[in-house]
């Protein structure tokens, strides 16, 4: 969950450039990140991010039944870009965000955005309602291009905060051996016992509801081999895309600049025109 990221990490994107969602969501998956290639001092925009998936898949649920799959997001944008306050954004933005309700990342990081989990179903789709700064208020923005970046996950983790396993992943034998016993729990899930064949050392490795068992009773197995397949359906991906905070005065100058370029050719035609006629007017017949 974002909260998780909230909880233990200061910065959600670490120097190396990743995203700190992919050291829980371990399977990689794509996501999509679509923003305008410019936009104007104090303007809202829209930032839209697509993460995508098999909308049929199920996946195992934290009391090992099946469930369909929720998704949510991170949304990284440069120093002074933020949230849309409600009262400026469109109603026609308005209808395409939906119900969800965005949260900074931390109080005093009001750049960085996160989502979720809401459900796949529905938001697959997700558009950030995005208010750019201005220069002139803000004294440390500037108009530049910037780049933004995003992290977006579908499905459940692997690990939880403080380390442990949960059921939306493979587990491995932690001992070499042959399997002795395999008890089948009340809720679901397994007791596995492996003995060592050379000093008849015993471990017992459990295995939660939901995953599916991949040994068998007698079989000689090896140290780190998979017990359970791998039930996670989901997996986390990033993405980054650019955006120019772009000066009017410069959109102006530039069609004045252009405007300039058309009178001049303008005035080189009547000037050619002009000595045509003088050319006609001096030639002897
Ligand atoms: C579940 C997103 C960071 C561990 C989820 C779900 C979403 C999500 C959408 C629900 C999936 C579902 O129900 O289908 C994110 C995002 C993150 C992030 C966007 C980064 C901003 C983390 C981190 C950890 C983590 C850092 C580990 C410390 C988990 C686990 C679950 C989960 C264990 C399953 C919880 C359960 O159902 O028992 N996450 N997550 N996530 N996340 Fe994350």
């Amino acid at each position: 969950y974002p909260i998780f990221a909230q909880q233990g990490y200061e910065n959600p994107r670490e120097a190396t450039g990743r995203i700190v969602c992919a050291n829980c969501h371990l399977a990689n998956k794509p996501v999509d990140i679509e923003v305008p290639q410019a936009v104007l001092p104090d303007t809202v925009f829209e930032a839209v991010v697509r993460i995508p998936y098999d909308k049929q898949l199920k996946q195992v649920l934290a009391n090992g039944k099946k469930g369909a799959l929720n998704v949510g997001a991170v949304l990284i944008l440069p120093d002074g870009f933020e949230l849309a306050p409600p009262d400026r954004i469109s109603p026609e933005l308005k209808e395409k965000m939906g119900n969800l309700s965005f949260q900074n990342y931390r109080p005093d990081k009001r750049n960085i955005i996160v989502i979720g989990p809401v459900p796949g179903q529905k938001y697959s789709e997700i558009v950030f309602p995005i208010l750019s700064p201005d220069p002139a208020t803000k004294k440390d923005v500037h108009f530049l291009k910037y780049p933004i970046y995003v992290g977006g996950n579908r499905g459940r983790g692997q690990i939880y905060p403080d380390g442990s396993k949960s059921n939306n992943t493979v587990y491995n034998a932690t001992s070499a051996g042959i399997v002795s016993r395999i008890v089948r729990k009340e809720k679901g899930g397994y007791e596995i016992t492996i003995v060592d064949a050379s000093d008849g050392h015993q471990v017992v490795d459990i295995i939660p509801p939901g995953p599916e068992l991949l040994v068998s009773e007698g079989e000689s197995i090896k140290l780190d081999q998979p017990l359970t397949s791998n039930p996670n359906m989901g997996g986390f991906g990033q993405g980054d895309a650019e955006i120019v905070l772009q000066d009017p005065l410069r959109v102006q100058g530039l069609l004045f600049f252009l405007a300039s370029i058309i009178f001049a050719q303008v005035l080189l035609v009547l000037k050619k025109k002009q000595f045509e006629k003088v050319q006609l007017y001096e030639m002897n017949f």
